[in-house]
């Protein structure tokens, strides 16, 4: 069944390995559920979206992609912050919950405030039978199966298909996706893993890993920066490429890796310009593109796809990458220490 890691190592491996067919399934169950959250997304005074950990990378994701393809403002909030300052919830709105496991007590709370604000849930959520789903006006589940690995993989990805099918219901079909093709181009990029594997060997004495990224990719550049703290250990953050000057320049010498993500989109050429700005103070440079260049040390190759994929397909080589360099630094990838895969108390 699914929660058996069959010939895998890990099931953190397992499930990065199940994507091709995750993001297939994800939204296959759910037509009715994602009409019904786009006709109240529509009529909504205001829209916010929260999660924790890697489900609020995806409410990052969700801000940008609805306001860039479908021009609906909303406001991410994480969820844990909320409580702070309750008074950011307007009457009569709608919140979207996104998390795997529905238990989160953080989102739960977040929920709680919605709702006493008279607001409707619409939750984007793994566990249809959570505490979660029970509280929420519409669920849509992600059907992608047990995740049982604590950093989260396949259910990002799935919530990230579950997102733009409402950007493109909400487009009236305007955004094509084919979502074969995609999960063709994934296949690909995890058949051909031994590259990743080697860049992994080269980060097992390293301590400081930043990634880089502008626009939609800078969510992923924040979950990225994640998945390498969870599985690695390795102290890593996120960077948006402009920002680079304004702080993390400073930190630029020798003993740095930085990941570049930098698809062919309009952030690609700015983002080249930060990638040869590091360089320059001697930082090693992982590009993750479809673009090659002479600025990266290392080139993790990206499909050529339709852009509006591209955020989904960049996160998948990361993922493979920290859980490579987790198995060089010997750490358990499916158990980090200290961490837990839902967190039910506050
Ligand atoms: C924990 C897990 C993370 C997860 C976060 C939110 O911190 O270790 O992997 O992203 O909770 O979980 P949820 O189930 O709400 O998506």
């Amino acid at each position: 069944g699914d929660a058996y890691k069959g010939d895998y190592a890990h099931f953190t491996l397992k499930e990065i390995y199940e994507q091709p067919e995750t993001i297939l399934k994800a939204g296959e169950k759910t037509s009715s559920e994602i009409e019904a959250a786009t006709d109240y997304i529509r009529q909504a005074k205001n829209i916010y979206i929260t999660g924790s950990g890697t489900s609020y990378n995806s409410a990052l994701i969700a801000k940008q992609i609805l306001s860039k393809y479908v021009k609906i403002k909303t406001e991410s909030i994480m969820s844990s912050e909320l409580q702070f300052d309750p008074n950011i919830i307007e009457e009569n709105s709608i919140l979207i919950a996104i998390s795997q496991s529905g238990e989160s007590a953080d989102v739960l709370e977040a929920v709680k405030i919605a709702k006493n604000a008279n607001c409707k849930i619409i939750a984007i959520v793994n566990l249809v039978t959570s505490s979660l789903a029970r509280e929420a006006d519409v669920v849509i589940g992600l059907n992608c199966g047990p995740e049982i690995g604590v950093a989260a993989t396949k259910s990002f990805t799935s919530q990230l298909v579950i997102l733009y099918k409402i950007v493109q219901k909400l487009s009236n079909n305007d955004i094509t996706i084919n979502f074969e093709d995609f999960s063709k181009s994934i296949s690909k990029t995890l058949d051909n893993p031994t590259n990743i594997q080697k860049i992994a060997k080269e980060l097992k004495e390293i301590s400081d890993i930043y990634i880089l990224g502008r626009g939609i990719n800078y969510p992923i550049a924040t979950e990225s920066a994640l998945k390498l703290k969870e599985l690695t250990y390795i102290h890593a953050e996120g960077i948006a490429g402009g920002e680079l000057k304004h702080g993390p320049l400073a930190l630029m010498d020798s003993n740095v890796f930085v990941i570049i993500l930098n698809p062919n989109d309009s952030t690609y050429s700015d983002t080249l310009t930060s990638a040869r700005e590091i360089k320059a103070r001697g930082a090693k440079i992982i590009g993750v593109s479809d673009v090659k260049s002479d600025v990266y040390d290392y080139w993790i190759e990206m499909p050529k796809i339709n852009e509006v994929l591209y955020p989904i397909s960049e996160i998948i080589p990361i993922q493979l990458l920290s859980y490579y360099a987790a198995l060089e630094k010997d750490t358990d990838p499916d158990y980090p220490r200290n961490l837990a895969k839902s967190v039910t108390v506050k």
